[in-house]
């Protein structure tokens, strides 16, 4: 039996691309081959693989200004990563600070410059805010200015997103990319972890301006450096050929689903009845703002803490899986990415209803 599977990421996957996948698993189309097994520069790969960029450039309307690079190292190696290219003889990037996944960026550039705190979302109730345009203070003259759209474990997600002129923005868009339409000539680079509305983990979407690709620092490994990587499509060393693979499948169903509008849509609804329900009642809190609140992620709270363990065990006898809250946060956390059905969120908030009901 399928669940309904709440988790952060490593998420849930449309359970059209698991089956096509497993058909397809052990001979691709006739190749005779598992995608697993193709070389990366043969025929049949390079073809899912153009098709996947090609899915992808629709689906998100990146700008010709712009390449997609298909990486390694996750978002967390986007940290190092993002600096090493983007310094040039710069020594000050900005931070906009907004929960967890910034302030790791944040710390880690120090490695690399004299990273500048633009702005901050925490407050006496942790981050809870995306600080508007008009709080960031910028540093005179900032190599570029980094934000993470979409903060997944406080659940905080950026909706107003400024012009800079000048100033390259680099966003950190692991956990909400595809779930709604986004400007991308507005920023410099994009990246994200694929592990959550992209497909499984192993592979790392970057997508960068052209002109942003003069500055990488002379340290920066060449398996990196987003010019070599974009020089040679993605090809400078063997890219994670299966992850890319599933991602495609991915960009196939969700054009199936109407595209991103249609899922933004889609989304809307299932936030909103989550939220709905947690702030029809007293026995769950969730704290962040409500022009902040993320639509993929929604932490909440059980007024009554020490009814924590009973919640969850309740949630797994009916099939509504992972939903403890990330460990720094504690409480709980709900996922809702593109691939959580409607049909999930109505199950949990009923479950949400009756618990209140009974335990109240
Ligand atoms: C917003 C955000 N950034 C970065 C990361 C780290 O990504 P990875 O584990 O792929 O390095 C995560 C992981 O959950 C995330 O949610």
């Amino acid at each position: 039996m399928r669940v309904f599977n709440f988790a952060a990421g490593p998420a849930a996957m449309p359970e059209e691309v698991l089956r096509q996948a497993a058909e397809e698993m052990l001979d691709w189309r006739g190749s005779g081959m598992s995608v697993m097994e193709m070389s990366h520069r043969g025929r049949e790969f390079m073809s899912i693989h153009e098709e996947a960029l090609g899915d992808l450039r629709e689906l998100l309307e990146v700008p010709a200004s712009h390449h997609i690079l298909f990486m390694q190292g996750g978002g967390l190696a986007e940290n190092a990563i993002v600096p090493m290219n983007m310094l040039g003889s710069r020594k000050t990037a900005d931070f906009v600070v907004t929960g967890s996944w910034s302030n790791k960026s944040f710390k880690e550039a120090a490695k690399y410059c004299t990273p500048h705190l633009a702005a901050s979302g925490e407050t006496s109730d942790g981050f809870t805010r995306a600080p508007r345009r008009a709080e960031w203070q910028l540093s005179d003259d900032p190599a570029y200015v980094h934000l993470c759209t979409n903060e997944t474990i406080h659940g905080v997600e950026t909706f107003d997103i400024p012009d800079l002129g000048d100033i390259p923005l680099v966003a950190d868009v692991s956990s909400h990319v595809l779930s709604r339409p986004l400007d991308v000539a507005k920023f410099g680079v994009l990246f994200g972890g694929a592990q959550k509305n992209i497909g499984m983990a192993g592979v790392t979407l970057v997508v960068v301006r052209e002109d942003l690709l003069e500055r990488a620092l002379a340290i920066c490994p060449s398996a990196f450096e987003w010019k070599t990587v974009a020089a040679n499509n993605s090809m400078y060393n063997t890219p994670p050929t299966y992850a890319i693979y599933i991602a495609g499948l991915v960009f196939k169903w969700l054009k199936r689903q109407g595209g991103v509008r249609a899922i933004e849509a889609r989304n809307v609804e299932k936030s909103k009845l989550l939220y709905d329900t947690i702030d029809a009642s007293d026995f769950y809190i969730n704290k962040v703002e409500r022009a902040s609140r993320s639509r993929m992620n929604v932490p909440f709270f059980l007024a009554d803490e020490s009814r924590n363990e009973d919640f969850l065990a309740g949630a797994k006898a009916r099939g509504l899986m992972q939903l403890k809250g990330h460990k720094s946060v504690g409480g709980m956390r709900a996922s809702i990415y593109n691939a959580v059905p409607l049909e999930g969120v109505n199950a949990l908030v009923e479950y949400m209803k009756e618990f209140e009901k009974d335990r109240a």
